[in-house]
């Protein structure tokens, strides 16, 4: 059975008309980037947003929200790697009353808050396996069944996911189903890293020393001396760590933001959490030492040495042999590190 409507248009507020946030874009990759979201936002098609941590995946959705003709509808946006296992599958579907311990009442999911609107599924890659093969039927029939409930509920929400990890290399190893994959990704749009396009570095600057100004009720001055140190620097957190920089700076020096204050407090490395993304921030040391770090990052973050290996496309042994020999003490007398060559050939 087919329901339309109490679900569907469960009891969201609507939205105040909603207007496009202010999103910098002088760079041509950015341009670039931006034409191609203005352009897909008007058809129905699902799309996939990838890129780094911070680089404006979550501004991207909005606009394409906005540009589309569903602007009036709800825009709702959940963290795949936010979500709780157990409670999951009714956070995006809903339950009904007496699904589970616990569930007093009936409650609409993601699905039904997003209403005729765009819905956001972040960090998508985070999906349980199993809540994947589920989210495939409801995008491929077009209906989904709240916990514990027999009654299929017609979905108009688009679809649109999000995520800063490698899909296809997460789909060749067997951690993200591969339909899925293909159902969501009908349009790619890749969001460049704030390296890849520095020109933006500059007004962005000028927007976050804007906004800093607002926030803390003073005058902000953000100096050539910071803009030149802003367009140097690797920004591993892209415009999520600019911004926090230009904040943090702002409030601490009296609103004088300058190259050392803007760079004085290392923004904290990404974590290797799920969700994370993959810029692994290596802590300077020597050749050797850097390779030890970046050799016990990756196995921490699979959680064994096969795992690793295999994310590395290396033999098992290859991998257990240099993580032997980075931790073996260095002799100095031997220059390159232990690891040299076969890591080089590995291409890691
Ligand atoms: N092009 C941009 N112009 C202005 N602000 C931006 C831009 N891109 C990102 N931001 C800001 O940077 C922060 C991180 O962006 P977000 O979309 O959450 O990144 P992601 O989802 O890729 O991690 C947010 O505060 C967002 O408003
Ligand atoms: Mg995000």
């Amino acid at each position: 059975m087919r329901l339309h409507g109490r679900w569907g248009t469960a009891t969201m507020a609507r939205p105040i008309p909603p207007s496009v946030p202010e999103v910098v874009c002088r760079s041509p990759a950015m341009r670039a980037t931006w034409r191609k979201l203005e352009r897909i936002a008007h058809f129905d098609l699902p799309v996939l947003l990838c890129g780094e941590t911070g680089v404006g995946k979550d501004v991207a959705a909005r606009t394409l929200h906005l540009r589309s003709a569903r602007r009036h509808e709800p825009f709702v946006a959940v963290n795949c790697a936010a979500i709780a296992r157990g409670v999951a599958e009714s956070e995006l579907f809903g339950h009904v009353r007496g699904a589970y311990t616990g569930a007093e009442r009936t409650r609409g999911g993601a699905f039904v808050r997003a209403g005729g609107g765009t819905l956001l599924l972040d960090e998508i890659a985070e999906l349980p396996l199993e809540l994947q093969a589920k989210l495939l039927r409801v995008l491929e029939n077009g209906t989904f069944v709240p916990v514990g409930s027999d009654v299929e509920v017609v979905h108009r929400a688009r679809v649109v996911a999000a995520t800063c990890r490698d899909l296809p290399r997460l789909v060749a190893e067997g951690r993200f189903r591969e339909d899925l994959y293909h159902r969501l990704s009908v349009v790619v749009v890749r969001i460049p890293a704030l390296r890849e396009r520095r020109e933006d570095i500059g007004p962005l600057l000028d927007a976050f020393g804007a906004e800093a100004a607002r926030r803390l009720g003073r005058p902000v001055h953000v100096t050539a001396s910071a803009r030149v140190a802003a367009e140097r620097h690797a920004w591993p957190g892209n415009v999520r760590a600019l911004k926090n920089a230009v904040l943090r700076a702002a409030a601490l020096n009296d609103g004088l933001v300058d190259g050392d204050v803007l760079l004085a407090e290392p923004a904290p490395a990404p974590s290797s959490a799920p969700g994370a993304c993959d810029v692994i921030v290596v802590p300077r040391g020597t050749y050797r030492e850097m390779q030890a770090h970046l050799l016990r990052h990756v196995v921490a973050e699979h959680g064994s040495i096969r795992r690793a290996a295999a994310a590395l496309a290396v033999p098992r042994s290859t991998l257990a042999e240099w993580l032997k020999r980075a931790d073996t003490p260095s002799r100095r007398t031997t220059g390159a590190g232990p690891c040299t060559g076969s890591l080089d050939a590995a291409g890691a």
